[in-house]
């Protein structure tokens, strides 16, 4: 189910929250309660600008829960005619008081705000460098705000044109709102890429990231579209301009939402939601890393460790639950791409065994939450130990990527359901380039090999945009295996920790029981339980193990389960054996995970709905397990 409101295109991606308000209401308790209905997209600090009837223009931010902000508060100056407030998911910048948004201009006179990330702040940020500009944070939206207001003072321009001036040097996604200090009256908005919606009142006006925060006061609002500029004043109404300062057409959508649809972005739960957000997740984590159209990747921390990486005797990855599939699979990427010798171990088995590690031994911990006590304590036994140490995480500034000696992040946004979905395809999207640029270093693949990888890299979103095209023919699906009592996953190769992947999302969102294993394995033991009451789960792509897996569907239909098999496009054998077939884009191998995991992860969401269960909190779990 695609949300009507983006043109059915995949939802942007969430990057945390923006909320602004113009009105005769307290401006304050508005922007506050907007922040806290913004919480559950996940965020790390939090800050709001108030700009008051005297012309002053107070900013107060915190690091943390926007109550930390409310605490920080509480004995200052609240008075306000105009406001815009901000939750924060770190892309550039460790989350801390100064890194939080609103970020100010050099004079003071500019407050701005930013969901989004600007590619190419480091460019702008050395040419106003150049200038005299000075900055106070790392991160890339106060760049923004000085180039604003600079382009202000040097054209001795209106703030709107100094913002759509600015936003055309602007590389990257933002959906911003900025405020004026000798004018309370106005807040000039924009967006491309990162969601940004007005809420039109009566004699008030509303902006946010969605529509939460203000649809307890209207349900009437104007969904920006890229590269539209607003220009929200007190008592006039809305206008919104092109960057080239062409009027656009204003329309104006009424919302029958409910508040918790509206935090789903539409969809029914956050897994649903994150399962559909991956292309444009997946998008997010490629940029910048490929580039030359597929000639050159790059992850941080591999060529500024070189040494490391070039002399290393072994790669060892710890991780828990979905990450440790992730590194099962960055086990067979690296290997093969490296010829490094690579271990992989649960980090609750690895911190007691007594492991023996040395200074040429690197360690991969890979982590979406970044604050797994499992990993975090191998990671500091590694370290102890002489290892170098290299994080994998999604949360900017968390506990791991702080203790670890270099490391990257997924860049897939707030992950808010239990079942991990698009930080697994981030993960092992990341995992698949760290391996290709370890191989550019060290020379174990040509060129062209690299280039035909990171060419098909590329098409990776469009290929996953077109798997979740198979969402209703799942959905069906569903309803004829929703009361099994026990389920197989299979695969080989590259699919065999996918195939333990599709076994957990089942397990922890149906509470069935499924058990992934190596199709080859199931001679050994397992096949005695195939009959017509266990279903097996066959993930059989066109690679080099094909015909084996082949042999594998024709035992298992043999003795009489029923077959749910993923194959590639066009597959000319399994469509005949299988009693269900859901077909892939044709794919490298290396490349073939993040594509058949998708159908397994809707499978398991719509048996889970079916059964009545909740996916988004499943029982006995939490999102990050920070106990041991
Ligand atoms: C996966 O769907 C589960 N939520 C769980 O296995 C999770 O992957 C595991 O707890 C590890 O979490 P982390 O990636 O945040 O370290
Ligand atoms: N890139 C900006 C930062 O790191 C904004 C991140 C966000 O969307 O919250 O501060």
């Amino acid at each position: 189910m695609q949300d009507k409101r983006n043109g059915g295109k995949p939802l942007p991606l969430d990057m945390c929250g923006i909320v602004g308000y113009i009105g005769d209401g307290n401006v304050y308790d508005v922007l506050i309660k907007g922040l806290h209905r913004l919480e559950y997209r996940g965020y790390d600090s939090a800050g709001i600008a108030l700009v008051n009837p005297s012309g002053k223009l107070n900013v107060y931010k915190a690091r943390g829960k926007v109550s930390n902000l409310e605490a920080f508060c509480e004995d200052k100056d609240l008075s306000a005619k105009a406001g815009i407030a901000h939750t924060r998911w770190a892309t550039h910048g460790e989350p801390s008081d100064c890194n939080a948004h609103p970020h100010y201009s050099e004079d003071g006179n500019l407050a701005l705000v930013h969901n989004g990330t600007i590619e190419n702040y480091k460019v702008l940020k050395d040419a106003l460098t150049q200038h005299g500009c000075t900055f106070h944070s790392e991160t890339d939206t106060e760049v923004l705000v000085q180039l604003i207001e600079y382009i202000k003072v040097k054209n001795n321009c209106s703030l709107l044109d100094a913002v759509r001036e600015a936003l055309k040097q602007v590389v990257g996604a933002y959906a911003i709102a900025v405020v004026e200090k000798d004018n309370p009256d106005r807040i000039i908005a924009a967006r491309k890429s990162s969601p940004l919606v007005i809420g039109i009142g009566d004699n008030e006006t509303f902006l946010a990231s969605d529509a939460t925060p203000f649809v307890e006061y209207t349900n009437d609002c104007v969904y920006l579209k890229d590269e539209e500029v607003a220009i929200i004043e007190r008592g006039k109404p809305l206008k919104l301009v092109t960057l080239e300062n062409k009027e656009a057409k204003i329309d104006v959508t009424t919302l029958e939402m409910s508040i918790s649809q509206l935090e789903k972005g539409g969809y029914p739960h956050f897994m649903l939601k994150e399962i559909f957000e991956q292309p444009a997740t997946l998008h997010d984590c490629i940029r910048g890393r490929v580039v030359n159209g597929g000639k050159k990747v790059m992850v941080s921390g591999v060529s500024d460790n070189k040494d490391k990486f070039l002399n290393a005797k072994r790669i060892l990855i710890v991780a828990c639950g979905t990450s440790w599939h992730a590194a099962l699979l960055g086990k067979y990427l690296i290997q093969d791409m490296c010829r490094i010798p690579v271990e992989v171990e649960y980090a609750s088995e690895f911190r007691y065994s007594n492991p023996v590690l040395d200074d040429r031994d690197i360690v991969i911990a890979i982590s979406q939450s970044g604050e797994t006590a499992d990993t975090l304590a191998a990671i500091k036994i590694a370290k102890k130990m002489g290892a170098f140490v290299y994080g994998i995480s999604n949360v900017v500034g968390s506990s791991i990527p702080r203790e670890t000696d270099s490391g990257t992040y997924i860049h897939v946004g707030p992950e808010i359901g239990v079942a991990s979905t698009k930080a697994f395809t981030g993960q092992v999207m990341v995992l698949t380039m760290l391996a290709l640029s370890i191989a550019q270093l060290k020379g174990t693949m040509t060129k062209d090999e690299i280039a035909e990888i990171g060419k098909a890299i590329l098409k990776i979103p469009k290929a996953v945009e077109k798997v979740l095209k198979l969402n209703e023919k799942i959905e069906r699906l569903s309803a004829i295996y929703t009361y099994a009592r026990n389920f197989l996953y299979l695969g080989r190769g590259y699919s065999y920790p996918v195939a333990l992947e599709g076994a957990l999302k089942l397990k922890e969102i149906s509470y069935i029981h499924a058990e992934g294993y190596p199709a080859a394995e199931m001679k050994h033991g397992p096949i005695a339980l195939i009959d017509e009451e266990m279903p097996s789960v066959i993930i059989a792509p066109n690679d080099h193990l094909y015909e084996k897996i082949v042999n594998n569907v024709q035992q298992v239909k043999a003795r009489g389960g029923s077959i749910i098999a993923i194959v590639t496009e066009g597959d000319p054998v399994i469509h005949n054996i299988a009693d269900h077939v859901l077909e892939v884009p044709e794919m490298p191998e290396c490349l073939t995970p993040i594509i058949t995991s998708i159908p397994l992860q809707l499978l398991s969401y719509y048996i889970a709905i079916n059964k009545g269960k909740n996916v988004d909190m499943p029982r006995n779990l939490a999102k990050s397990v920070t106990v041991e």
